[in-house]
Formats: C-alpha cells, sequence, structure tokens
C-alpha cells in the first residue's frame, strides 16, 4: 500500500530536514546564492549549479550560503560526457552562422576547457553538503562511497525508467526525475537520447516510481502548487523548480530574459543543441528558430558548441539581446512570478496543500 502525497512528502521533508518538498533546481551559469538562501530560508532545499565552478569557487559558495541561511542545501555537477569528436571544416561554418548573432567568433573558441569532475567532487566532499546531486549520467562507485561514508545523500537526474534503474543499482538514494517539459539541459545519459525519448512528467514520475523504490524528486514544468500537488498525487516525495524562481526578485536572470519568460507559452519553448552541443529547452529566440532551418549547419557537439557559442552569448547578456542569449526556460515558463522567493514558495506549498485536502497552514 503507497503512503498518500502529503504523508510521503512528510517523510522527506523529515529526512532532508526541509519544511517544504520543494527543491530550488541547480542552475549552472547563473548566481543563485541568494535565490538559494531565500528557497532554503523558507524551508526548502537551496542549490548550486556547481558545472563550471572551480573547486575553490566551490567552497567559497558553500560558506557564503551557510553564512546567509542555515538550511540544507544541494550542490549539482555534471557527469563527464565522452570527449567530443572535432571536425574544424564544421566548426568553421558554425563559427560563422554563430557571427550572424554576435561578434566574430575567435578561431579557438571550440577548445571549450571543462572543470576537473574528480576536484570538483572533492570539493563537495569537503562543503559537506546535505545532498550531492547529478546530471547527464551516473558518479563512479568511489565516489558513491566516499559521498555516502562522509554523509552526504546521492541525487542522480533521470529522464527515463531505465536510467532511473541504473541510478537506483549504482548506489542513488533519490531519483530527480526530469520530464521533457523541464527548462534547461536535458540529463539524458547519451547525448544522442535527449531527443528519442522525451518523455513528459504525467508518465515520467509513475514509470520511475514503478521502476524504484526510492524516494522521487520530480521536475520539470512545476511553478506552481497545481504543479506541485499534480507530481505529489503521481507519486513524488518533493518537486524540484527552476525556471519558477526565475523571476523571483532575488534571480539575476537578465530583464529580456525575464521579462520574455513571462508571456512565454509552452510551445513557444524548444528543445535545442545550439547553446552547448547539449540539448536544453529554451525560449524560441531568432537564434533558436534560425537553427531549424534545413541549411542552419548542425551545433557541434558538447562542449565545442559551448565554446563556439560563449562570444554569442555574452554579447547577448551585456546588451540585454534575448535573441542571442542563452534564455532557458521550461513549458510552463509563463506561470514564473515576479515576487520574493519565499512568497513564491509559501503560496506553491499552501496551494498544494490546499488541493491535496490538507488543513490550513495559517
Ligand atoms: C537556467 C537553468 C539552468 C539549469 N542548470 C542545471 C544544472 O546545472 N544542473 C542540473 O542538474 N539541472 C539544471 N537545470 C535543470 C533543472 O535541474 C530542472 O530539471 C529544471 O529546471 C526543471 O524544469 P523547470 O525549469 O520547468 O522547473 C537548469 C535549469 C534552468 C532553467
Amino acid at each position: 500500500m503507497r503512503a498518500a502525497p502529503l504523508e510521503r512528502a512528510e517523510a522527506f521533508c523529515r529526512r532532508f530536514g526541509l519544511r517544504s518538498p520543494i527543491a530550488l533546481a541547480p542552475m549552472a551559469g547563473l548566481d543563485t546564492l541568494k535565490l538559494s538562501a531565500a528557497v532554503s530560508g523558507a524551508g526548502g532545499l537551496g542549490a548550486l549549479g556547481a558545472l563550471t565552478l572551480s573547486p575553490a569557487a566551490i567552497g567559497d559558495w558553500a560558506k557564503a550560503a551557510r553564512a546567509l541561511a542555515p538550511g540544507p542545501f544541494q550542490i549539482n555537477l555534471w557527469t563527464p560526457d565522452p570527449p567530443p569528436v572535432r571536425d574544424q571544416d564544421h566548426e568553421t561554418r558554425v563559427r560563422a552562422f554563430l557571427a550572424r548573432w554576435g561578434p566574430k567568433v575567435p578561431d579557438s573558441a571550440g577548445e571549450a576547457r571543462l572543470q576537473d569532475f574528480d576536484a570538483q567532487a572533492q570539493a563537495i566532499l569537503e562543503a559537506r553538503c546535505r545532498v550531492v546531486s547529478t546530471i547527464m549520467g551516473l558518479l563512479s562507485p568511489q565516489w558513491v562511497e566516499r559521498f555516502r561514508d562522509a554523509g552526504l545523500s546521492w541525487w542522480a537526474t533521470a529522464t527515463t525508467a531505465g536510467e532511473a534503474r541504473a541510478a537506483q543499482a549504482a548506489g542513488a538514494e533519490a531519483i530527480i526525475a526530469q520530464g521533457a517539459e523541464a527548462g534547461g539541459h536535458r540529463g539524458a545519459f547519451l547525448a544522442a537520447d535527449a531527443e528519442r525519448t522525451q518523455t513528459g512528467l504525467m508518465a515520467l514520475i509513475p514509470a520511475i516510481t514503478d521502476a524504484v523504490d526510492l524516494p522521487v524528486i520530480a521536475a520539470g514544468g512545476i511553478a506552481d502548487g497545481r504543479g506541485v500537488a499534480a507530481a505529489l498525487s503521481l507519486g513524488a516525495s518533493a518537486v524540484q523548480v527552476g525556471t519558477g524562481f526565475l523571476r523571483a526578485h532575488e534571480a539575476v536572470a537578465p530583464p529580456a530574459w525575464a521579462e520574455a519568460l513571462s508571456t512565454a507559452w509552452p510551445e513557444d519553448t524548444r528543445l535545442t543543441r545550439g547553446f552547448s552541443g547539449r540539448a536544453g529547452r529554451a525560449l524560441a529566440t531568432a537564434y533558436v528558430r534560425a537553427l531549424e532551418a534545413p541549411e542552419a549547419p548542425a551545433p557541434a557537439p558538447y562542449p565545442v558548441q559551448r565554446g563556439l557559442s560563449r562570444t554569442m552569448r555574452e554579447a547577448a547578456q551585456a546588451n540585454n539581446d534575448l535573441d542571442g542569449m542563452q534564455a532557458w526556460a521550461g513549458q510552463s515558463a509563463r506561470l514564473a512570478r515576479a515576487a520574493p522567493a519565499a512568497e513564491i514558495m509559501v503560496r506553491m506549498w499552501g496551494e498544494a496543500r490546499a488541493l491535496l485536502g490538507a488543513p490550513s497552514l495559517a
């Protein structure tokens, strides 16, 4: 007999030291320190997306986060992909295409350097955060053991039931079920699967809760109490929200991006490889739409495309020009509210509790 939605959420909150079963999504590339502190201060789980950060920066962030709010937080890493296959002639065509949307792209731009995964993982271990989360794949048995011995819980992102099963077998303590609605990168273990295996949360949550015996945190298109209540009813123990916090007062999305979210219907977002070479859901800007034309060059593999698109992305951000911006957005972008993050949290959880038949908290 399965526990009722609210009981399941309460058990999850007790286990991870939360007052609300709502986690901020880790969002690499954005400065989410204040947003994270606001979410954890309001009883949710704070987050750092550490993909691009040096080990020292990860340690500094954790110290600063603790100084701002005593609550728990997750630190998130991308597990490494195989090295990309390079094609210089094709990269030349991609550079020329990108220059239509921003400044000339330097010849060396494809040499994108990634942080050393083991050094980042070591910094997370030393930061002693409550949760280490991963996306794109699994931790090695050594890292699973080290994190477990140090008291960190590993949450693995899965986009399919098969990935969730593999994560359970590898020792994950919880599964972040990421639906195809989600903003930002899709966490398919194989880059090529990201477009092939697009499963919406309505089907993914029951599939994963049936496939594994672990708590499930639902992510993708959840931005108000209706989404939270639906996810918990389908078997999730908690939710993870990204886009729904991008317009919060503490968030630092550039104004053109934040503004465009407020009017974006689900069909105004697209899955695109145009920013990093890995598929992610973004607003359908002029650049993203131009990439869909038959004559547009296919994006280079990850992380080469990330390097190639950097000049365009940075110029667009500096000029607040949405068309070249890496404007990630989930399908519920329109529901993102411009309000203090704590207020967004409290309203989302209050609405969900009411829908699930709980007595009012007030
Ligand atoms: C701006 C942005 C950046 C993201 N960066 C990461 C990341 O670094 N690591 C990760 O695991 N997920 C990342 N995600 C995906 C989120 O973890 C989550 O799956 C997604 O936000 C849920 O869908 P929603 O945006 O509709 O709430 C990102 C999402 C957004 C919107």
